[in-house]
């Protein structure tokens, strides 16, 4: 790491909300390779990509290979507030995580549901203190903040992969995956008043996986990068026969790169509302720019990544 280049002031307390899924997997491969910048305090697991007890043992796998079993992970929702789940193992393979080899690992889930788990870290501590990266459906998220209205105020910046704007969706014509697999709990979160930081599809768009860059990550020799490497190449094969193209973007893996290195985003007052009645646009964000008061605004949204730095920075990490 070059000191003062990229790392925040201090050592962030945070809470990993997931559905992995092959880009949470790197995405938690990041983190866990961040201990002096990222104090992770729980991964909290949710029914997305696949189903929850899926989703729990993918990340209890990319803990074990990131060699990282201090950090508990506790099983989240098996269902969306209202919506029948909306699985896309089609972009994840039927595991989950693509090729990469599952097993079962070790170490197990910890007790206790996902919402309680919020609840408990985040108000045992200083208003402010706990922030949350949020890279599937919302769900756990909001049921914490129904049981315990006081969690708005209390949490620090929650950054949420979801939504899109201006690149329209990727579930729908106008609905991107996360919001419209449970719109519902999106809504809740979003008019909770809790402060957010949200990289829809017009941000992570912006920071793809060429195939410099995979090759870049290949040609590292630690298990965190061999492991991105297989994810990657999975996620390319998917971007050339599901999409087009050979790059595929990085949605939830910007989550923990900006709370690295914010710096390298710009985030913007905006108000967010969800669809939540409409079948046509179910899950749709409705980013408003124009506000009266941009400082009371409660949501940033984020508009420009420097996808150069910011993946030198994937790099480096990948290579501790
Ligand atoms: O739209 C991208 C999001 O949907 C990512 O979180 C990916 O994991 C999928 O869940
Ligand atoms: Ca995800």
């Amino acid at each position: 790491m070059i000191p003062g280049r990229y790392e925040p002031v201090t050592r962030t307390p945070l809470i990993i909300d997931c559905d992995p899924g092959v880009d949470d997997a790197i995405a938690l491969l990041l983190a866990f390779a961040s201990p002096d910048q990222l104090e992770i305090l729980a991964i909290t697991t949710v029914a997305g990509n696949v189903d929850a007890d899926l989703t729990a043992r993918n990340a209890r796998i990319i803990r074990q290979i990131a060699g990282r079993e201090d950090v508990p992970v506790f099983v989240g929702a098996r269902a969306p507030l209202v919506r029948p789940p909306i699985i896309a193992s089609h972009f994840h393979g039927e595991s989950g995580l693509g090729t990469l080899p599952v097993f079962e690992p070790g170490a197990p889930t910890a007790a206790g549901d996902a919402a309680q788990a919020i609840i408990d870290i985040v108000m045992s501590r200083p208003a402010g203190a706990v922030s949350m990266a949020v890279t599937g459906p919302m769900t756990n998220l909001a049921l914490a903040l129904r049981q315990e209205p006081a969690l708005a105020a209390h949490l620090g910046p929650v950054v949420v992969m979801g939504g899109a704007r201006s690149e329209g969706g990727n579930i729908t014509a106008s609905a991107e995956y996360n919001i419209y697999a449970d719109p519902h709990a999106a809504e809740v979160v979003f008019r909770s008043g809790v402060k957010t930081v949200v990289l829809g599809l017009d941000a992570t768009h912006q920071l793809r996986a060429t195939p410099a860059r995979v090759a870049a990550i290949a040609a590292l020799d630690t298990p965190a990068a061999r492991a991105a490497t297989q994810l990657l190449d999975f996620a390319v094969q998917i971007e050339k026969t599901l999409v087009g193209g050979d790059s595929p973007p990085q949605h939830d893996p910007s989550t923990i790169l900006y709370l690295l290195a914010p710096r390298l985003f710009t985030a913007v007052p905006v108000d967010l509302q969800v669809e939540t009645e409409s079948a046509l646009t179910m899950g749709h964000t409705a980013v408003e720019f124009r506000l009266a008061d941009p400082a009371a605004a409660t949501c940033r949204w984020v508009t420009t990544v420097d996808h150069e730095a910011v993946f030198a920075l994937m790099l480096e990490i990948l290579a501790r």
